[in-house]
């Protein structure tokens, strides 16, 4: 037995590869990623001549890949991560989350869809199409609403967003109409080892490190729910092994935070593990103009998978960002090797418009 992943060469996704293999029973995985900007090798590096996992170079939208690899590995279940996941990308650019974030989906679903349809007995009904989605999907929250449960509307807000949201709706009509036995996650803002520092934790954590500006988006009291990604990794395995067919599970920390008190916690952590003699790393923090259409609060309400699955999240987020901040000073190379051209050309396109 096999798993098929999508996007294993990214963030999420490369975590959820290293921690599904390190168990020693566990079974192999197919891992298909486009290496966009975002996937890396590197994050597999201790897998190398590890036969269990198998690294596709490829897009979730070539249908004629996806179908050999389906009739290859016989995969039992099929966990998607690919997409594009960065709001700020999205608003500069929005084509590739309509065709990777939507029409790859989609392509995806109809090649699962033919491979399920093809298998029978326990095969089948063992088969499943868990599908990694976000937050964002419920659009933003006032300051006393209640967390999103599973019953929020979708009310996308940014690109990203909505094409998220639009995947979202299509897995739903794919078990709703053929009966493909899928899965949904909606979970809150990640961070922990191997985020591309485009996002705010990895982006202060580098800047801070190298002496540059910690942007801080408008006022900086904006709302996330933080959550460490090993925590996500174990949601992600408990709804595989137990959720219900056509359920959404979503999943959170329990940890609201403002994004100033994020930079300033990171900045009090540096200041700690590496200290600056040019003084605290308070000092870079800057205030840029917002991200347009910026969502004020997003806020998770996780008892269901507790309910259902038992599961909890394990990091609080004192314990999970030391860990993410450790890690960044323990893998400098791995940084300096992301911060390739593009990079470079990303943060002073993007940055350079917010003054
Ligand atoms: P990421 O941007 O770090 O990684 C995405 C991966 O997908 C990369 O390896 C990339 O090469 C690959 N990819 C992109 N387009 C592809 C295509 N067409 N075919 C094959 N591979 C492709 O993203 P991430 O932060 O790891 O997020 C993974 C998933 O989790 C996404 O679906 C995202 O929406 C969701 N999610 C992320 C967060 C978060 O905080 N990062 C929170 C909730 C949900
Ligand atoms: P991000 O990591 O891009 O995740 P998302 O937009 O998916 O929540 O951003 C997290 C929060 O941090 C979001 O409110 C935007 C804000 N932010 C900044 O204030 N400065 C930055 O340089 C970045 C990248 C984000």
């Amino acid at each position: 037995m096999t798993i098929l992943v999508t996007g294993g060469a990214g963030f999420i996704g490369s975590n959820f590869v290293l921690d599904w293999l390190a168990d020693a029973a566990a079974e192999p995985v197919v891992n298909l990623d486009a290496l966009t900007y975002a996937g890396n090798r590197r994050n597999l590096a201790a897998l190398e001549g590890d036969a269990r996992h198998v690294f596709v170079h490829g897009d979730i939208g070539d249908r004629a890949l996806l179908d050999r690899l389906l009739a290859e590995h016989r995969p039992r279940a099929l966990v998607h991560f690919a997409a594009e996941s960065h709001v700020d990308r999205s608003i500069h650019g929005p084509g590739a989350f309509i065709k990777t974030n939507i029409e790859g989906t989609f392509t995806l679903l109809e090649a699962a869809r033919a491979h399920w349809n093809g298998l029978a007995g326990d095969a089948k009904a063992a088969f499943r199409f868990l599908h990694v989605s976000t937050d964002e999907v419920y659009g933003s929250l006032g300051p006393g609403e209640p967390a999103f449960t599973e019953a929020n509307p979708c009310q996308p807000n940014s690109p990203y967003a909505a094409s998220k949201a639009a995947s979202d709706h299509l897995v739903r009509a794919w078990h709703h109409t053929y009966g493909l036995p899928v899965l949904t996650t909606n979970c809150s803002n990640n961070y922990g080892p191997f985020q591309f520092p485009e996002k705010l934790i990895p982006l202060v954590i580098v800047n801070a490190l190298a002496g540059k500006p910690l942007p801080i988006y408008g006022d900086g009291m904006q709302v996330r729910d933080w959550l460490y990604v090993g925590d996500h990794c174990s949601a992600i395995r408990a709804v595989l092994a137990r959720g219900r067919c056509g359920e959404v599970y979503n999943i959170g920390g329990w940890n609201e935070k403002p994004n100033r008190d994020i930079v300033h916690a990171i900045c009090a952590l540096l200041d700690e593990l590496r200290p600056d003699a040019a003084g605290p790393r308070a000092r870079l923090i800057t205030h840029v103009k917002d991200r347009p259409g910026h969502d004020r609060r997003y806020a998770i309400d996780a008892r269901k998978i507790e309910r259902e699955l038992g599961w909890r999240p394990r990091q609080t987020f004192e314990t999970g960002i030391r860990r993410t901040v450790q890690w960044y000073l323990e893998n400098a190379a791995w940084v300096a090797a992301v911060q390739s051209g593009s990079y470079r050309d990303w943060v002073a396109t993007h940055y350079a418009a917010r003054g």
